[in-house]
């Protein structure tokens, strides 16, 4: 039977897990004991899910290995581990670059950066994952779609995108809020604006060609949606978002 193992237990882990483990044929799943929680929840909910005593005894349960610790720490546990040559080493830790996670983990030969997406939890992640390889994609292809950036600048670019998140969110709590603010119930702003993005979502998820293609299709020329795009666009809003991804991109590769 397939398995894998997990370094770090928290709320990443406990995603994939949760996709890994509702799927038809599931793996067997060795936890290490930390976040004790968080494990112990898993292994009660799934029956393909073991605590391990120890980060080491994961290793040695296991050949496909994810680390999911966070970044101030993953140096020091990995350097308390000790590797096989034959291991898979999948690092979900955005700061670690692949040269660093392979002195730190040799004699083990196949190391994998990957960015996984909360919604593994509902096998409908999208992983970037750098470089290429059979068992790193068999496992998030079991929650959700791959996409193989070509090389580790590229793959930075996809972190430094999931870092867009809670101002796209915050975006749309303004638009709510302003509508609250001219005489809609808050209640009714919220409902509405989810509804209307969250069908925008699978419109979006259909949508075959490019992003730009369908802005075009919610613009009128002349119209409200054409209004407002020129009106953001004029006061730099697409300027801000590059040079706030330049930051971001600048911190992720600089640690
Ligand atoms: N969350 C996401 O959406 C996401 C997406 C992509 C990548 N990542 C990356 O994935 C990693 C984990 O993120 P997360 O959100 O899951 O963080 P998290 O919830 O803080 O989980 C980290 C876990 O590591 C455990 N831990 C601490 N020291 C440990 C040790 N010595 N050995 C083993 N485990 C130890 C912590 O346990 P305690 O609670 O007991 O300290 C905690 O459960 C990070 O590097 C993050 O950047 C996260």
């Amino acid at each position: 039977m397939q398995s894998y193992g997990f370094v770090g237990t928290g709320e990443l882990t406990a995603a994939i897990v949760e996709g890994l483990s509702s799927s038809g044929n599931p793996p067997q799943i060795h936890l290490s004991p930390r976040n004790h929680r968080i494990a112990r929840d898993l292994a009660a909910r799934f029956p393909n899910v073991r605590v391990a005593g120890s980060n080491q005894e994961v290793l040695d349960r296991t050949t496909t290995v994810v680390i999911a610790v966070r970044p101030q720490i993953a140096r020091d546990v990995l350097g308390e581990l000790t590797f096989r040559p034959g291991h898979v080493v999948v690092s979900a830790v955005a700061a670690l670059t692949l040269a660093e996670l392979r002195a730190h983990v040799s004699p083990a030969e196949r190391v994998v950066r990957s960015i996984p997406l909360p919604t593994a939890s509902r096998r409908a992640s999208c992983t970037a994952l750098h470089p290429d390889d059979p068992a790193a994609r068999a496992l998030f292809e079991s929650v959700g779609e791959v996409v193989v950036p070509r090389d580790e600048t590229a793959l930075a670019a996809f972190s430094a995108a999931t870092a867009t998140f809670a101002a796209h969110l915050d975006q749309l709590a303004t638009i709510a809020a302003w509508m609250a603010a001219h005489g809609v119930r808050p209640d009714d702003a919220n409902a509405y604006v989810a509804h209307v993005f969250g069908e925008l979502g699978h419109t979006l998820r259909r949508h075959d060609g490019t992003l730009d293609e369908l802005a075009a299709k919610h613009m009128t020329p002349g119209g409200i949606n054409e209004q407002f795009r020129t009106a953001l666009r004029e006061a730099g809003v697409p300027d801000h978002i590059g040079h706030g991804l330049d930051d971001v991109l600048a911190r992720l590769t600089s640690q």
